[in-house]
């Protein structure tokens, strides 16, 4: 039997309608500001992808568009400056930034009542204790996909390929959180193939196409691909891949999200719902 294909757009609109309906019922609008550095076009389209939407469920946004060579100095005085201004409640860095910037310091200015990326020392910290944060919109993203195949998690096994900043880390705690046993892998794991065998639920983040073969998937396993590789085709045409061979993984999985239409809607959909919880906390 084939594998359940998760329809991530159609999750995303969940997200994005209840978060509209509570928007309008709010004294103001939620502002939601990002700032983007460079001319990455992939950047540059997921940004367009987050105001979209952001305008789409009612919110106030604004984008900052700056060259490449910007200073770090410049990047963190805009920030300072949006913290202090009432009407902004999120405030979103697209990474990756320049090499000439330090993203920890970076993420560091963000105030982290307005971090609606999770990615300040203080949410990462606190999601790790359990305790109330703002939570990496990606790995929230994909743990919502996941409880809507499995609700209860307590005892499987969840394998994380990755374990960058931005999904992998808060990945594993998030599902830490949830009762799961969980292993993370990463570039010095010595087998990771074995140690995917055994996953119920089995998260790859890690940008590299084709990684996880369909022999690497436990039958009726869950598989969440958050890769998200542009690979330019021989006609020229560029094509978004994940980290999963979808047609050999499909055959084994229980569950499997497709790339595109999986985890990436629900990014998003994460973002609108950190920024409402962000302003609700600010309009008091
Ligand atoms: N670049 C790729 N994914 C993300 C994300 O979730 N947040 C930010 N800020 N930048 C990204």
């Amino acid at each position: 039997m084939q594998a359940e294909v998760i329809d991530g757009r159609r999750l995303a609109r969940e997200v994005t309608d209840a978060v509209a309906a509570e928007v309008a019922r709010l004294p103001r609008k939620p502002g939601l500001a990002v700032i983007i550095v460079g001319d990455d076009p992939a950047s540059h389209l997921y940004v367009r992808n987050k105001v979209r939407t952001a305008e789409r469920v009612g919110f106030h946004s604004e984008t900052i568009r700056l060259p490449a060579d910007t200073s770090e100095a410049d990047v963190l005085g805009r920030i300072n400056w949006l913290n202090s201004r009432e009407d902004i409640d999120g405030i979103l860095v697209q990474l990756p930034l320049p090499p000439q910037m330090n993203t920890l310091r970076v993420m560091a200015t963000v105030d982290p009542g307005k971090d609606v990326d999770g990615l300040h020392a203080l949410n990462a910290g606190r999601l790790t204790q359990g305790s109330q944060a703002l939570i990496p919109c990606t790995p929230m993203g994909c743990l919502k996909i996941i409880k809507s195949v499995i609700p209860d998690l307590t005892g499987c096994h969840a394998v994380v390929i990755g374990a960058s900043n931005i999904v992998g880390k808060p990945m594993a705690a998030l599902l830490l959180e949830e009762n799961a046993t969980v292993t993370q892998t990463h570039i010095h794991t010595r087998d990771t193939q074995f140690i995917c065998r055994g996953a119920d639920i089995l998260v790859s983040a890690v940008g590299k196409p084709g990684l996880v073969r369909g022999t690497w998937i436990k039958p009726r396993a869950v598989v969440i691909d958050v890769g998200t590789t542009r690979v330019e085709q021989a006609d020229g045409t560029v094509l978004t891949k994940g980290d999963v061979e979808f047609d050999e993984a499909i055959k084994v999985a229980g569950a499997i999200t497709p790339v595109p239409g999986g985890v990436g809607p629900m990014t998003i959909a994460c973002l609108m719902e950190n920024t409402l919880i962000a302003a609700k906390s600010r309009i008091g």
